[in-house]
């Protein structure tokens, strides 16, 4: 009987022993494995050929051009040499312009163009101040050759925008830096006061 009463607490031991052996080796196998302790099979949809957030895409294939994309192979200084803007100077063409710079040159060059956006200010890239005379004086073709393929540390757009659209941002940068159009006031440096304050 006493027998019979012990058999089960020896085996209810034996148990939790087992248990914690297996506990410990699923411990071991999820911290050995990557990604945040995740099993291999857990990030089959991680690992995959999508494009990541902010992901540039790929270069078209070699000798191919997609639909509606015009080809354009000039360095930023053969660019400054030989494009003439043909987008009109506007209140439209400057409007847009505003729209496709607040949303993608604001981070780094400020919403005024001096290079105080939250990215320009943080200092390591060297964002200059478009505003000064050397920026103004900067042919309007070699602003579209910058736009369209980067420069140093300056991101590349060719990829993203129309060349219409990447006019429409050099007379914008044009409106920034003192051309005045009809009905459009330029910002004022209240936010990079701010900032500079803190
Ligand atoms: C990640 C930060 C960043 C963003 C975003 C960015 N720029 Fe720049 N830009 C730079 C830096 C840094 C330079 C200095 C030159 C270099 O490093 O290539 C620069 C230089 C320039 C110049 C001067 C180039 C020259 O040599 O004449 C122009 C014009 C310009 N950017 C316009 C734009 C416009 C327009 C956009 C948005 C479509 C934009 N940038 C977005 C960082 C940025």
């Amino acid at each position: 009987m006493s027998a019979r009463f012990k058999n089960p607490v020896k085996g209810r031991k034996g148990n939790s022993t087992l248990l914690a052996m297996v506990i410990f080796i699923s411990l071991v196998v999820c911290l050995l494995s990557n990604k945040a302790s995740a099993l291999p099979w857990d990030i089959d949809m991680y690992k995959q050929e999508s494009y990541k957030a902010n992901e540039i895409a790929r270069a078209p294939a070699k000798g191919t051009v997609p639909l509606g994309f015009t080809p354009f192979k000039m360095t930023n200084d053969e660019a400054g040499e030989k494009l003439k803007n043909p987008q009109v100077f506007g209140t439209n063409s400057v409007w847009r312009g505003q729209r496709l710079y607040n949303a993608n040159c604001w981070a780094c060059h400020g919403k005024t163009g001096v290079g105080d956006g939250p990215v320009g200010l943080e200092g390591s890239l060297g964002v200059p101040n478009l505003l000064t005379d050397f920026y103004k004086n900067s042919p309007e073709g070699k602003v579209f050759g910058v736009i369209y393929n980067g420069g140093s540390n300056m991101p590349r757009y060719g990829f993203k925008f129309s060349h219409a659209e990447i006019w429409d941002i050099v007379n914008y940068l044009k409106f920034l830096q003192g051309k005045d159009v009809g009905g459009m006031k330029r910002p004022t440096q209240k936010v990079a006061k701010e900032k500079s304050n803190k």
